[in-house]
């Protein structure tokens, strides 16, 4: 934060999200830059790790939630560093803003057309290591995704457009299956 600029407020961070996401409509793609630019002011603020209330995580113990009106919510989460959150969906998009240390990203088509219970195709499209400042993303329909913070003190800003599916998908690449299970409740695990 430069010293003439005044700290941005929680509330104008979501003014300028939800304007985001107003702004580009099914624009999914102008979506994802406009929501960094959206959050740059916010995020840069040097008491940004003392904001928030504490909240249960899906995945993880250190989660604080910044904003949420019911549909918009903002987190900040921190990520142990080798948890590998397995690959999920969410029934809406999702971003990670990476805050500190780094992310290791990737994201899944699914390919096979749903018609077998507890079984799934999942190809992956994006594999990449996100630094601070830079947005990872899913967006419907290639709303799967999984993810390893690569360092101890990995935090990112995660921002969700409306609610989680009360049900969602927790898949196993390898095996070509799935459980259909409530958020948080497939448990990540260590990295080999
Ligand atoms: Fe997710």
């Amino acid at each position: 934060m430069s010293t003439n600029e005044k700290p941005c407020t929680i509330r104008e961070c979501a003014d300028a999200v939800r304007a985001a996401i107003e702004r580009n409509g099914t624009n999914l793609e102008g979506l994802r830059s406009d929501l960094l630019e959206a959050a740059r002011p916010f995020i840069s603020r040097d008491d940004l790790f003392e904001l928030g209330t504490k909240r249960p995580g899906n995945h993880i113990d250190n989660s604080k939630y910044i904003y949420y009106d019911g549909e918009l919510s903002i987190t900040l989460d921190q990520l142990p560093k080798d948890m590998v959150v397995p690959p999920h969906d969410h029934g809406i998009w999702e971003a990670l803003i990476i805050l500190k240390g780094r992310l290791h990203h990737s994201v899944y088509d699914r390919l096979d057309d749903g018609s077998k219970d507890g079984h799934a195709e999942l190809k992956q499209i994006e594999d990449k290591i996100f630094q601070p400042m830079e947005l990872a993303m899913v967006i419907p329909p290639a709303e799967i995704h999984s993810f390893t913070a690569l360092e101890e003190e990995t935090f990112i800003l995660t921002i969700v457009g409306g609610n989680y599916a009360a049900n969602r998908h927790y898949y196993n690449v390898e095996e070509n299956t799935y459980v259909v299970a409530k958020a948080g409740a497939v448990k990540p695990k260590k990295a080999a």
